[in-house]
Parts: C-alpha cells; structure tokens; sequence
C-alpha cells in the first residue's frame, strides 16, 4: 500500500514537472505581440533596403547621403531590435535545453550578432561621412546581408525548432532534455 502510494507520488510529481518544463520552455512572443519568430518580416525589410541600396549609383551626392542615412537607421533599428530580443527572450531557453558538450547552442549566434552590430556601425559613419561613398557603402550592406541571411537559415533549421515543447521526446528523450552529457564525459545526441 506504502509502495503504490509513493509510486503515485513519482508518478505525479514527474508529471507536474514535465508540464512545468514544457510551460517555461514554450517559444516567448515578440514584444510587439507577433507569435512568429519576426525572420519573415526582417527578410521583407532587408529586401526593401537592398533594392533602395543598389539604386543609390542612380542618385546625386545630396541624395544619396541622405538616402544612406535613412537606410543605415532602418536597417539599425530593425536588426539590433530583432537580435536584441533574441539573445533576451530565445537564446536562454535553447542554452537551458541544451548542454551537448558544454558548449552554448547560441555561441555561434552570438558571435554573428557582435558581427552584425559592428557591420551597422561602419554603415552608420559611411552615412554621415562628410563625402558619400556609396560604393563601399554598398559592399558593407551586402555583406551584412549575406551573413544575416545564413544566419537566419541556421537558426531556422536548427535553433528554432528546439523551442517546441518537446523536441526530445521524438527520440525518447526526457522532457525537455535535448543532449546530455554522460556520467564518462561523452556527449549522447
Ligand atoms: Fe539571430
């Protein structure tokens, strides 16, 4: 009888903490209220800026300064919000899930964000530049853009989808347990 009851017990606490578990780890929301990830909409606002960008030889010195200048804020604005939020909001989740090796899931991401920040801040001095060099400004977005766009395909296919309530359980995993190191130090997918 003691034995059944403490077996309920487990039974239930085991339960409660799965559920508690898979509650924390549901994918947060955009602060701005969007239950998407916010790549979509990014990838719309980069391809916006792009054509504005490769249409800047077009213009005269004046414009093309001031068109720099918008472009430069539009896209700092966007991308630091949007990498901001996911260090914040995403990438402490996927770490917490996930300890293959020791090694942060997110380092990577991180890496490419500080990348990123110091990509817009050379777009910034460009806009400002007391003569305009849109060429050089031009090969610095598209760069950006270029590891932007991998960067999002990386956390697509591989980040994101560790925030669904329960990847490891395809595998038979404990929920909420990705990768595990073993007690000899050896990393179980
Ligand atoms: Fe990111």
């Amino acid at each position: 009888m003691l034995a059944a009851k403490a077996h309920w017990l487990t039974t239930a606490s085991c339960s409660l903490m799965a559920a508690f578990t898979v509650m924390a780890t549901a994918p947060p929301r955009r602060p701005g209220g969007a239950s998407d990830n916010g790549h979509a909409e990014l990838k719309r606002h980069v391809e916006e800026l792009t054509t504005r960008v490769r249409a800047l030889g077009d213009l005269s010195s004046d414009e093309q300064q001031a068109a720099m200048t918008a472009i430069a804020g539009a896209l700092d604005e966007k991308l630091r919000t949007q990498n901001d939020w996911e260090e914040r909001a995403l990438y402490p989740i996927i770490d917490a899930r996930t300890t293959c090796a020791g090694v942060a899931m997110s380092a990577v991401m991180k890496i490419e964000h500080a990348r990123m920040a110091q990509s817009l801040d050379v777009l910034s001095e460009l806009a400002r530049a007391p003569a305009p060099d849109a060429r050089r400004f031009s090969q610095v977005f598209e760069r950006l853009v270029g590891l932007l766009l991998g960067h999002l395909e990386v956390e697509d296919r591989a980040l994101l989808p560790l925030l669904e309530p329960d990847p490891g359980a395809a595998r038979g995993s404990p929920p909420g347990e990705v990768c595990t190191r073993s007690k000899q130090g050896e990393v179980r997918p």
